[in-house]
């Protein structure tokens, strides 16, 4: 990617030698300018990590006490393996959990995990661990980043959309009535580990949902990457691990380059957001029925069509994007049910407006973002978007 990291920042993959481990993890370093007293954190990688987690995180993250926040699904299937790999490396552990769903990412989930935590005694020496998918990992790094006014949090996400991209970058938050992700915090964790295995028992829908944030990573920076992904889908969905790491890792790569040079989305950081102007619009007007990767195929299918249509996006990248998705069973139409009305209306809600004007992610082509002096969105009007994403 050509775009600015700040100097002597760069992230950085390299294979750690720990004395004694069964797991020899990648490590990426990823620079921050938000945590104190540090100025990266680590993203382990390797399989089996999350039977070695206890170890890794009270050397890297000591605490007096973890919370370890998941949902109802997660807990039932890693939750004792994580207990046990706290608890074993002398951890004292207490487990929050709350229903599964996206629709459960609210601040009233938020305040009773909040409570909870209090209740049982946790201090500003405590720290959260977030086990399980996005929603877990935005939810639980938002209570650590408001607990006490901050304690740390290590992020050990379980689903492929939150080792690609929600688990990395400090994002947290909860979504409200009016839309997605519009309270929270930047809140870069302390740590985070990655365990490909637990892809192993992930649905065939979760696991497309997560190789829609792959797309995205090649669609805004590597062409090459791209295309590779979408020669390997079969490789994926096989869950060949060997492919799968690699794949995690370019896309780590990607993003941690982002939010190294934009950690606070200023500016060049608005690139990931190539498909969610739609997709978050969409999620809140289903009543988050689509996962959020299958909402982000929609709109980085939209985004592209738009781009072509305003000249911006390289003609017929609309086509080649809706392919590959498709190859990886992802949707790549606005559902029929869904009338302009209420999508513009959803979308004047989301946060990605400038002066009123709708703004939008939009590529030069397959690899590259569109850059306007030194914004990276656009604001299209509505009319036109309109005609091309409803025929007028
Ligand atoms: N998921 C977009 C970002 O982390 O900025």
């Amino acid at each position: 990617m050509s775009e600015p990291t700040k100097q002597g920042v760069e992230p950085r993959v390299e294979p750690e030698p720990l004395a004694g481990r069964r797991v020899e993890p990648r490590v990426l370093r990823v620079p921050t300018e938000s945590r104190s007293g540090a100025n990266y954190y680590e993203v382990c990688l390797g399989r089996g990590l999350l039977s070695e987690l206890g170890g890794l995180i009270l050397s890297r993250c000591p605490a007096h006490g973890y919370g370890v926040i998941t949902d109802s699904q997660v807990v039932t299937r890693y939750g004792a393996v994580v207990l046990e790999s706290l608890r074993t490396a002398g951890g004292e552990v207490q487990l929050f959990q709350f229903p599964a769903g996206e629709w459960n990412k609210t601040r009233e989930v938020w305040a009773r995990a909040s409570d909870e935590m209090l209740r049982a005694g946790f201090g500003r020496d405590g720290a959260v661990v977030a086990l399980g998918g996005g929603v877990v990992g935005d939810l639980g790094g938002f209570v650590a980043a408001t607990f006490l006014r901050g304690i740390p949090v290590v992020q050990v996400p379980t689903t492929l959309v939150a080792m690609l991209d929600s688990s990395i970058g400090g994002k947290t938050g909860v979504d409200t009535p009016a839309g997605k992700n519009l309270v929270g915090a930047f809140h870069p964790p302390a740590l985070v580990v990655i365990d490909p295995e637990t892809l192993g028992t992930l649905p065939a829908h979760q696991l497309a949902a997560g190789l829609a944030e792959a797309f995205k990573h090649g669609a805004i920076a590597d062409a090459e990457y791209f295309e590779r992904v979408a020669g390997s889908v079969g490789a994926f969905f096989a869950h060949d691990m060997d492919a799968l790491e690699w794949m995690i890792l370019r896309s780590l790569e990607i993003k941690a380059e982002v939010v190294a040079a934009d950690e606070r989305e200023a500016g060049y950081r608005k690139v990931l957001n190539f498909g969610h102007t739609v997709a978050h619009a969409l999620e809140a007007i289903t009543g988050y029925e689509l996962l959020h990767g299958e909402a982000v195929a929609i709109g980085m299918v939209a985004e592209v069509r738009l781009g072509e249509r305003v000249g911006v996006t390289r003609a017929g990248d609309a086509e080649r994007l809706s392919r590959a998705l498709e190859g990886a069973r992802l949707p790549t139409e606005l559902p029929a049910d869904v009338s302009a009305d209420a999508f513009f209306r959803a979308v004047a809600l989301d946060k990605k407006r400038a002066g009123g004007v709708v703004e939008y992610t939009l590529l030069e082509e397959i690899g590259r973002v569109a850059r306007s002096g030194d914004a990276w969105t656009r604001p299209v009007p509505e009319a036109v978007a309109r005609e091309v994403l409803f025929g007028g």
